[in-house]
């Protein structure tokens, strides 16, 4: 039992999941000091709530987009803000933040940064000293959150004494569920169990299209999946055409524009599904219909009139890597002694080595983990606590101008027609997905396939679905930016928001130049939309191609990291222009005469042939366009690439003439607070 008078308000913001569960981890840390505690998400609480008797607030919080406030928390941070505040107005209020960043972004852990400067400067107090933890960390976010977790549990253990009579609830003590679900009431409703359709060896294994209720949906359907590298070549990679239907608000229709994402909702495949209810022996009530409580996690969307299977096809991810809390409640379930012990010993503070190589070095999902321990049966009642849910998985709109125009209104059915009006009521825009899909191997010999991925490989054109349309800080659009010259910069599918803004500039005229520099890793497996590029009228691509062989170049000797311009020379001669400026690298079309390398290497990506070299190579020529207002936009993968860039664009910014040095080209290209700053825009992932 709680101690009334001891009580905590712990606050997250989380974009992907993982915010949340470490807010849910300090939550249960302070139950078992026999705190009171209210757990939520950032947007869910009134600033007027802070003030309440709470002997302490901690904000655990993470960094999205580039720089921002995960989506459940923007109403707090915005209210937050506000400039009538008085400057004193939260001096009652005893906090503490955590944050959740990734060093690899410009913005680190900028969402928390921001948060807590201003809890103190409105007068907040800080009593225990804020944590902040790094994705790029060989042990994640763990390496930094555990001891601060553990020094945080010292400090309250400290500060708010037990008297003397009451102990702290033990670990091996579980403690009431904070979600929990209920078969509906009246001899439960079922549906017969879709038990055959799995079972066939002709049927389908694919998860049936129940469209869920997730926030501002739109109505969508799959007009083509078309995989678009070669069969041959490791990586699949589709071109997902969706025809998405906005709603006509008084005479005004939602616009995508490039740097929109769409929002899709994987699921899971019925076997996985199957598997699971038999693991948990949950047979019996796998059809009936189930009702969640009052209070329901975050980013939850339940089908309507949701059987428990519905809810394990749709909802629940038990094919993601198990998280520690997890296997910690994991434990409470299960019988076999050395079992639960076994779990109560990966999920210790000081056992990192051990929960790493059981759960993301082999990528082991909860299903296998749950197969291995098979005294583990976790009552139906506790799924909303103990397992994830599955989130909404973005994807950078790969189109834009008139190509989104392609598509003809959907056909409603008679009972929606009936609810909303006719069609004309919306407008449909063609929306293009470029998704690579995440297939890998591990240590374990069984490959791993993301969840969307595995969802996208399989998903049958004609398929309704709901998608979220997400935009955040988009890049400059229309005739004012078409007439400036961009600078685009792509890794893999990050052409994909590249390829909507060249869209909308060639709907444009006057239009300046645009110059793409794309990272693939052959030209002939995936040199994404090359042909396209031949016939778009003022481009000129500059592949790096990162796995073709380098015939013309001799071996890359180490060099050291360019400190004047003359390191690197304006361009490669390997380089040739192919019609209409694409140009072709390393000798793959017939080269002139081998010079010295001229690939500037780190560490990481000696001998490689990426973007970055490419962009230092064209120093000219990127200066060139730098000097006529141009635009830079850099998208692909994070981690080291995108570091790598805005270092290759400092260097060519310098050795190109436009800066007097790197101090000058990074306050240029990159610091906001110069008034002259190139306008740059990210979209990493
Ligand atoms: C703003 C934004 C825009 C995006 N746009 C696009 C886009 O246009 N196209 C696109 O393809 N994707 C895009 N993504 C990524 C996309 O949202 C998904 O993350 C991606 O499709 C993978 O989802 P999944 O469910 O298949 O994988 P998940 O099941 O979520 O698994 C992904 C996880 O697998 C692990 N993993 C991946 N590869 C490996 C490996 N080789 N070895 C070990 N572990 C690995 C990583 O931990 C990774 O986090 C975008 C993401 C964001 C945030
Ligand atoms: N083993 C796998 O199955 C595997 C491997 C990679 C990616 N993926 C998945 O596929 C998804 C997207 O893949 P993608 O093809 O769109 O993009 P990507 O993996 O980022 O690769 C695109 C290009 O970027 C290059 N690159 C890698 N590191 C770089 C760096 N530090 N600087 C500059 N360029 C760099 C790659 O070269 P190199 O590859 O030659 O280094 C490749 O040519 C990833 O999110 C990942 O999950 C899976
Ligand atoms: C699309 C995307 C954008 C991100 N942007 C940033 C960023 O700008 N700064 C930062 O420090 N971390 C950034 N991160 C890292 C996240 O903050 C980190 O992965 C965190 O653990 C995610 O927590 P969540 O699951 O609660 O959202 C980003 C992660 C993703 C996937």
């Amino acid at each position: 039992m709680a101690l009334s008078n001891r009580r905590i308000l712990i606050l997250y913001g989380s974009e992907t999941g993982t915010a949340q569960d470490k807010a849910e981890e300090i939550d249960r840390m302070c139950q078992r000091l026999r705190f009171h505690t209210e757990l939520d998400a950032m947007d869910n609480v009134k600033l007027n709530d802070l003030l309440q008797d709470y002997d302490l607030v901690c904000f655990v919080v993470a960094t999205t987009g580039q720089g921002h406030f995960p989506n459940s928390s923007r109403k707090f941070w915005k209210n937050l803000r506000r400039a009538r505040l008085p400057p004193n107005c939260l001096e009652t209020v005893q906090f503490t933040t955590f944050g959740l960043g990734d060093s690899s972004y410009h913005k680190y852990n900028w969402a928390s940064r921001l948060l807590h400067a201003r809890l103190l400067r409105l007068g907040a107090n800080e009593v225990f000293a804020r944590g902040e933890a790094d994705e790029r960390h060989d042990d994640g976010i763990d390496s930094i959150y555990q001891p601060w977790l553990k020094d945080f549990k010292e400090f309250l253990i400290k500060s708010h004494p037990l008297p003397p009579s009451v102990q702290p609830i033990p670990e091996e003590e579980p403690l009431p569920p904070r979600y929990t679900l209920s078969l509906c009431l009246g001899e439960a409703k079922s549906r017969p169990a879709p038990e055959a359709a799995v079972d066939a060896e002709t049927a389908v294994d694919f998860p049936p299209p129940v469209l869920l209720p997730c926030p501002n949906n739109n109505d969508a359907v799959v007009i083509s999946n078309t995989r678009v590298t070669p069969s041959e070549h490791w990586q699949d990679v589709r071109l997902v055409e969706l025809d998405v239907s906005f709603p006509v608000v008084d005479g005004v229709a939602y616009e995508p524009l490039p740097g929109d994402r769409v929002v899709v909702y994987p699921k899971n495949y019925p076997s996985d599904v199957k598997k699971l209810i038999e693991l948990m022996e949950w047979d019996a009530v796998a059809d009936k219909e189930v009702f969640l409580g009052a209070k329901v996690p975050n980013g939850l969307y339940p089908p309507a009139k949701c059987t428990l299977r519905d809810l394990l096809t749709h909802n629940i991810d038990f094919m993601a890597v198990p998280s520690r809390s997890f296997l910690h409640k994991l434990a409470f379930h299960t019988t076999h002694e050395d079992q639960k012990e076994k779990l109560f010993e990966l999920v210790q503070p000081d056992a990192a080595q051990e929960f790493y190589d059981f759960t993301s070095r082999p990528r082991r999902t909860i299903l296998e983990v749950l197969a291995e321990f098979y005294s583990s049966k976790i009552p139906y009642e506790a799924i909303p606590d103990v397992f994830p849910i599955i989130r909404g998985r973005e994807f950078s709109i790969a189109n834009g101008g008139e190509t989104l125009k392609k598509a003809q209104p959907l056909k409603k059915d008679d009972a929606k027609e009936a609810a909303e009006g006719p069609a004309n009521d919306t407008v449909v825009c063609r929306i293009d997905v470029f998704a690579a899909l995440v297939e890998y191997r591990t240590i374990i010999r069984k490959p791993r396939v993301g969840l969307c991925s595995r969802y996208l490989k399989n998903l049958p054109v004609g398929t309704p679905l709901h998608v979220e349309m997400k935009r955040e800080t988009p890049p400059p659009t229309g005739s004012a930016a078409a007439n400036r010259p961009l600078i685009a910069i792509a890794t893999g599918t990050g052409v994909a928001p590249v390829r909507s803004l060249i869209h909308d500039r060639i709907q444009n005229s006057p239009r300046a130049e645009t110059l793409l520099f794309f990272g693939c890793r052959n030209k002939s497996a995936d040199f994404h939309f090359h042909e396209e590029w031949e016939t778009t009228p003022d481009l000129t691509v500059m592949p790096a191609f990162s796995r073709d062989p380098k015939q013309a170049e001799p071996e890359a000797k180490p060099k050291p990291e360019p400190e004047t311009e003359k390191d690197v020379p304006e361009t490669n001669p390997n380089e040739k222009p192919l019609a209409n400026g694409v140009l072709a690298i390393n000798g793959t079309e017939e080269s002139e005469t081998p010079t010295e390398p001229v690939v500037v290497t780190y560490s990481y990506d000696e001998g490689k042939n990426y973007v970055q070299h490419v962009i230092r190579r064209n120093a000219a020529k990127v200066c060139e366009l730098l000097k006529k207002n141009a635009i830079i936009c850099l998208c692909g993968n994070s981690g080291r690439m995108p570091k790598s860039v805005r270092e290759a664009l400092c260097d060519a910014a310098v050795s190109g003439g436009f800066c007097k040095d790197t101090v000058e080209a990074e306050k240029l290209l990159f610091d906001e607070k110069d008034p002259n700053k190139v306008f740059y825009w990210e979209e990493t992932w």
